[in-house]
């Protein structure tokens, strides 16, 4: 057993073995494209410095970085981030992206940034979303966005009868990171529905809750400017 495949303490595979054996299972695991709600929200922005936390294979830290992003991208999985810096070589962004490898449940990279997103960071095992999102708002510069996208529903070709299922609504997320109104600005916070295609090729639906948030730009006066 390598140190890499040893359990945790708990005897449950640890985060990072868990998402190394999710993404072994197939040479490439998501579309490659970026996501859909980053594109619609970032696409207007001034280029700066942008985190990506939990970024996966690089599809959008890629994509931020092909408008002039100068991009930090965060994933528990070596894997995924092996995956991802093939393809930044091959799309000749390499150089603006700096990859990093962390647990963010125990550990967070240094900086700030003017667009901090988090695009379905989701983990079926343990994950201290709340913590994580909260680091991922102490990390946004004044006037700049903290942009959080997850799952709001099942997809529409999935049965849609399992009471067991909650999926956390833009409003738990909004409230859950705590944000102090003085310093922050609400510009989103809903669920929003986007075409895409089922297993099968067919037209079908999935649900996103979106949260973005502004950090205001403190005056020494106290005042708020965005
Ligand atoms: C559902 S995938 C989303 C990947 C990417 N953001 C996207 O939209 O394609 C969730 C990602 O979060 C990463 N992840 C899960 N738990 C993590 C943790 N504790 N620290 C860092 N990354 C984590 C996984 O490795 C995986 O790449």
């Amino acid at each position: 057993m390598t140190p890499e495949h040893a359990p945790s303490p708990s005897g449950h595979p640890s985060t990072e073995t868990f998402w190394n054996e999710h993404y072994g299972q197939r040479e490439q695991i998501w579309s490659g494209q970026p996501n859909a709600v980053l594109v619609d929200e970032a696409s207007g922005l001034a280029a700066g410095r942008a985190l990506d936390v939990g970024c996966g294979e690089g599809a959008d830290a890629i994509w931020l970085a092909g408008r002039g992003w100068q991009v930090t991208a965060v994933d528990v999985s070596g894997l995924a981030l092996d995956r991802a810096r093939a393809a930044a070589e091959a799309a000749g962004v390499a150089g603006s992206i700096d990859w990093q490898q962390h647990d963010l449940g125990s550990s967070f990279p240094a900086g700030e940034f003017e667009l901090v997103s988090a695009q379905f960071l989701h983990s079926p095992v343990e994950l201290p979303r709340v913590e994580i999102l909260s680091a991922a708002a102490a990390a946004v510069a004044p006037g700049g966005r903290l942009l959080v996208v997850g799952h709001s529903g099942l997809p529409s070709w999935v049965d849609h009868d399992q009471p067991d299922v909650h999926f956390v609504t833009p409003g738990e997320v909004l409230a859950s990171l705590s944000l102090d109104p003085a310093e922050w600005r609400t510009l989103s916070c809903e669920a929003r529905t986007r075409a895409v295609r089922d297993p099968h090729g067919d037209h079908a639906t999935l649900d996103d809750a979106v949260v973005l948030v502004e950090r205001l730009v403190v005056t020494p006066d106290g005042s708020d400017r965005a």
